[in-house]
């Protein structure tokens, strides 16, 4: 009997592009990120249909205990001082962790716990991110390139937006020249 070697979807090392047929993408356009940049009058003076980040990812079965794979491509930028990034969740499910993976360009990922405390990884191609349970996560593109990343996450994960209403307790920004975090009051 022959036994098939069957082809499995891949994503580019590159460029984190996905070469398979179930393909899902959406993307996320300033006008959809009201409120999450300090400086309203720059948000505002960008035009609302352009776009920030892209997410591919493979339409997998939903369940307990599948999971999904998709890749986030990030533009590079700044919104006044303050660097490109994504809207940033907690699971729905909070005890729902996250792997991500870069694969290109430079960044970080700010992790922050239901207490509030927020640190920050570098993200560069190949850097392995543990995003544990409880932990909201966002991406910040800091350099010139598209930041694309990786990430495996369960499909009963969801997204809870609202929770980081108050925001993330750190801000990346670039002042004199470097790239610094500041913290937020409030946060
Ligand atoms: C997820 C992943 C990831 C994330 C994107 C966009 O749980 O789905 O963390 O795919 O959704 O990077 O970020 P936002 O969902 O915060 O806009
Ligand atoms: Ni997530």
């Amino acid at each position: 009997m022959n036994i098939p070697f069957n082809v499995p979807p891949s994503v580019a090392f590159q460029n984190g592009h996905f070469t398979a047929e179930n393909v899902v993408k959406k993307v996320t356009r300033s006008g959809d990120l009201v409120g999450i940049f300090h400086d309203h009058a720059a948000w505002q003076a960008i035009p609302a249909q352009t776009p920030f980040y892209e997410v591919e990812m493979l339409d997998s079965p939903q369940g307990e205990g599948e999971l999904y794979v998709g890749a986030t491509h990030l533009h590079p930028g700044r919104v006044g001082d303050e660097f490109y990034m994504t809207r940033g969740h907690f699971h729905h499910r909070r005890e729902q962790g996250e792997v991500y993976m870069g694969l290109r360009g430079q960044g970080l990922l700010l992790l922050q716990n239901e207490r509030g405390e927020a640190r920050l990884e570098n993200v560069s191609p190949g850097s392995v991110h543990i995003i544990p349970g409880f932990t909201a996560h966002r991406l910040i593109n800091t350099g010139t390139d598209i930041l694309s990343a990786l990430a495996v996450w369960p499909t009963m994960a969801g997204h809870d937006y609202a929770a980081l209403a108050q925001g993330f307790a750190l801000r990346v920004v670039l002042q004199e020249g470097k790239i610094q975090a500041k913290e937020v009051q409030n946060g």
